[in-house]
């Protein structure tokens, strides 16, 4: 086990350039379940929720060979098998793309429910209502071992419309990957608009799916007879990118966030800027300087392009030391404040009721916290940059899940941050 030790104070400025997406990636790596041919897929980040969903495929019989640190070569020609194995799928969310991409491509399924960060209750009844609606069934083919949750369609699937009752990223892309190979148009309406789910729609189209809409709130799916291989780059992480310019407004810095694409970052940009922070927006990079100052400002997130979630505790952080109170507002998770009691414990004032945190801007001084989940984890980083003294940050694998040598990149840019072993007895 290992953890981060922060000393604050630290004016962060200089390069930082981003890694590919981490939620496209996880959804990219298991589409390519789908198809019949090598796809190299470039732009893929370091990342611990990579390397785990990588394992998995090469349990089900995929040949993924690492062509440099960033770029994937994936085989899944021998892919027969539909058990995914389950002390690894229990390990992330994303593991839930193993449903669609397997139903998509063996016509059978057998996967755990995922695990992931622990927000409360995370549903993926959307992703089954589609799947049904599509022709799979709950299997009671006694002859399966059933290790998780089995769907087939013994008949293949059929293409039909299905409407989400919640906006919902995963299942907007699971059904997305399991029409894809379907018999006739799915339409799926009430879809989430995620900047990776339209990655996910470009990379199966660039493999020869035919995939219109994505990006609106209805996507069309005429599904074809075969995927073909070829190459394809990941977006950037729009959260990772989110994280260094709040870390730039955080500390008083001055930071050029490079190989982002602005248009995915319109709502962090206009909500940094509120706070007073000014931001450049370049062609494929953003600048954000600091002024040592916070204005408070009022957040709800929603899905994109409203303020993403996954950005709101590096926020409350930040704001844990504004000029004044702020409110932010959680509308997609029910319980993702669990970090706040940590930001507490650094001398933040903030009142959490129900999905709104009520945040007094204060003096925050470094002390023990723990990542309680990988954005949360960030958040810390963040109140760690910002504090007086020391803060060590303690159960970093959730931050490792999703962020790219986080601490190097932090250094880099003049923070004194450092990875050591965490000797704890009860590790
Ligand atoms: C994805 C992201 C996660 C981000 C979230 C919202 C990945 C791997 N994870 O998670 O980082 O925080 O989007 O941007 O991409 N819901 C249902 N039924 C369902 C599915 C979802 O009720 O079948 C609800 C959820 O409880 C939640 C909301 O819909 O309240 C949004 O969830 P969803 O967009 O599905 O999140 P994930 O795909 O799990």
């Amino acid at each position: 086990m290992e953890k981060l030790v922060v000393r604050g104070g630290k004016r962060l400025c200089g390069e930082v350039t981003i890694s590919g997406a981490k939620n496209a990636a996880v959804a990219i790596i298991p589409a390519a379940l789908l198809v019949d041919g090598i796809c190299i897929v470039e732009n893929v980040p370091a990342i611990k929720d990579v390397a785990v969903i990588c394992s998995i495929l090469e349990e089900l019989g995929a040949k993924i060979d690492f062509l440099d640190k960033y770029t994937i070569k994936i085989d899944c020609s021998n892919v027969n098998k539909y058990t995914a194995p389950y002390e690894k799928v229990r390990k992330m969310r994303a593991s839930y793309y193993l449903l669609g991409a397997l139903l998509g491509r063996v016509k059978k399924a057998d996967v755990a429910l995922p695990g992931g960060c622990n927000f409360g209750s995370r549903p993926i009844d959307q992703h089954l209502k589609g799947f049904k609606a599509l022709g799979a069934k709950v299997s009671d083919d006694p002859e399966i071992e059933k290790s998780g949750i089995v769907y087939a369609a013994t008949d293949g699937l059929v293409g039909t419309n299905v409407y989400l009752d919640v906006v919902s990223v995963g299942a907007t892309i699971n059904v997305m990957l399991a029409a894809t190979l379907a018999r006739g148009t799915t339409i799926i309406e009430n879809v989430a608009k995620e900047p990776h789910i339209v990655d996910v729609a470009n990379f199966l189209n660039a493999m020869g799916a035919n995939i219109k809409g994505a990006g609106t709130d209805v996507i069309r799916i005429h599904g074809v007879d075969k995927l073909h291989g070829g190459t394809y780059s990941i977006i950037p992480d729009q959260i990772e990118a989110g994280t260094f310019m709040v870390a730039a407004a955080a500390t008083g810095g001055d930071i050029l966030v490079k190989n982002v694409i602005p248009k995915h970052m319109e709502s962090v940009s206009a909500k940094l800027e509120e706070t007073g922070a000014t931001v450049k927006e370049f062609d494929d990079s953003i600048r954000v300087i600091g002024t040592g100052t916070i204005k408070p400002v009022n957040i709800k997130t929603l899905p994109y392009p409203g303020f993403p979630t996954d950005m709101q505790p590096q926020f409350v952080s930040l704001l844990a030391a504004a000029d004044g109170t702020s409110i932010v507002t959680e509308s997609v998770w029910e319980s993702r404040f669990q970090y706040v009691d940590e930001l507490m414990r650094m001398g933040a004032d903030i009142t959490v009721c129900n999905r709104t945190a009520t945040i007094k801007g204060t003096g925050l001084c470094g002390t023990q916290v723990r990542a309680t989940d990988l954005r949360g984890g960030a958040g810390m980083v963040i109140a760690g940059l910002m504090a007086d003294g020391e803060t060590t940050i303690t159960d970093i694998q959730y931050i490792d899940r999703g962020y790219e040598n986080m601490e190097e990149k932090f250094r880099n840019l003049g923070a004194d941050i450092n990875r050591v072993n965490d000797t704890r007895i009860d590790n």
